[in-house]
């Protein structure tokens, strides 16, 4: 009557794709114990590593209210529960924080009770679980942080995701610059409307990466990491961020820009070996200008 579930971060956008391309990271990732109990009731006993950031009541935070939403659904009631969060990465990073704990608990519950809900039904409860962290419930994190690889939402309504196939040497590095970027201020900045021939760039990027992804072709994916739309609103919330990018596409990235709605930064290569120099170097520099960085090399 107890189960662990680990959920990793994931990186949404992959660039060109705002709120329709993501993907899951090898590692970080949080974790969670639910542990079924006698006594009626949701309870959250402990959270580690969020710096005191995160509400303990059950009706506030995201995991038990998630959980909450799918008791509801299921006409479960009496149900005693008990959860522990050990959050294992930055809250407001870029790394999807709020998503990884929304989809272990989700996991979790439904672990618990025999898995009534496939994944795919379990998605519209941690979009509501978005949408109570962060004022909006975009699906590029949760969907790969449930599904694993890499995710494009075709579609919001009706919610339809599809897993695209990811590249065996499709690697990234994440740097995280200690500066506060809170997704709900982060979306509130950009702009509604956007040139047409901006437009035509950009959707010409997404489909360029997909193609890219599906047959493996590195030059096709580097020359599609570009955004027109949302990074030049958002990049001036990020220190150093010209700097980073210069660094590692000088070092063979194939391509930076902003990691989720910041403020970590993302350098996609080609092969473990090159993220890890990147991230090295990216550390280096900003640990120069005497900002606490903190480099993730993942595979996805
Ligand atoms: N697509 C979302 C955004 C991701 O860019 O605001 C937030 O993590």
């Amino acid at each position: 009557d107890c189960v662990r579930v680990f959920a990793p971060a994931t990186s949404a956008n992959f660039i060109c794709g705002y709120d329709i391309l993501g993907l899951a990271l090898e590692d970080p990732g949080d974790e969670i114990t639910l542990r079924k109990v006698d006594s009626p009731g949701i309870k959250i006993t402990k959270i580690t590593g969020d710096l005191g950031l995160l509400p303990l009541d059950p009706e506030k935070n995201t995991v038990s209210a998630s959980i909450k939403m799918v008791l509801d659904h299921l006409r479960i009631k009496n149900i005693g529960l008990e959860i522990e969060l050990f959050k294992k990465m930055p809250i407001g990073s870029g790394l999807g924080s709020s998503a990884a704990s929304t989809i272990a608990g989700l996991f979790a519950i439904n672990q618990l009770l025999g898995a009534p809900l496939t994944k795919q039904e379990l998605l519209p409860f941690a979009l509501k679980g978005e949408e109570l962290a962060c004022g909006h419930g975009h699906a590029d994190n949760v969907a790969p942080s449930l599904l694993g690889g890499i995710t494009l939402i075709h579609s919001y309504s009706p919610l339809h995701v599809i897993n695209l196939p990811v590249p065996k040497k499709l690697c990234c590095s994440i740097i995280f610059p200690h500066v506060e970027v809170p997704t709900r201020a982060a979306r509130k900045i950009l702009k509604t409307q956007t040139e047409l021939k901006n437009a035509v760039s950009q959707w010409g990027n997404i489909a360029g990466l997909v193609t890219g992804l599906f047959t493996e072709d590195y030059n096709l994916i580097s020359s599609s990491l570009k955004d027109y739309i949302i990074e030049p609103t958002r990049s001036f919330l990020i220190p150093e961020f010209e700097e980073m990018r210069n660094i590692a596409i000088k070092s063979g990235a194939l391509g930076f820009g902003i990691s989720g709605s910041g403020p970590s930064v993302v350098a996609f290569t080609q092969g473990i070996e090159k993220a890890k120099e990147i991230t090295k170097m990216l550390k280096q520099h900003l640990g120069k200008k005497s900002i606490e960085s903190n480099g993730y090399s993942s595979a996805i």
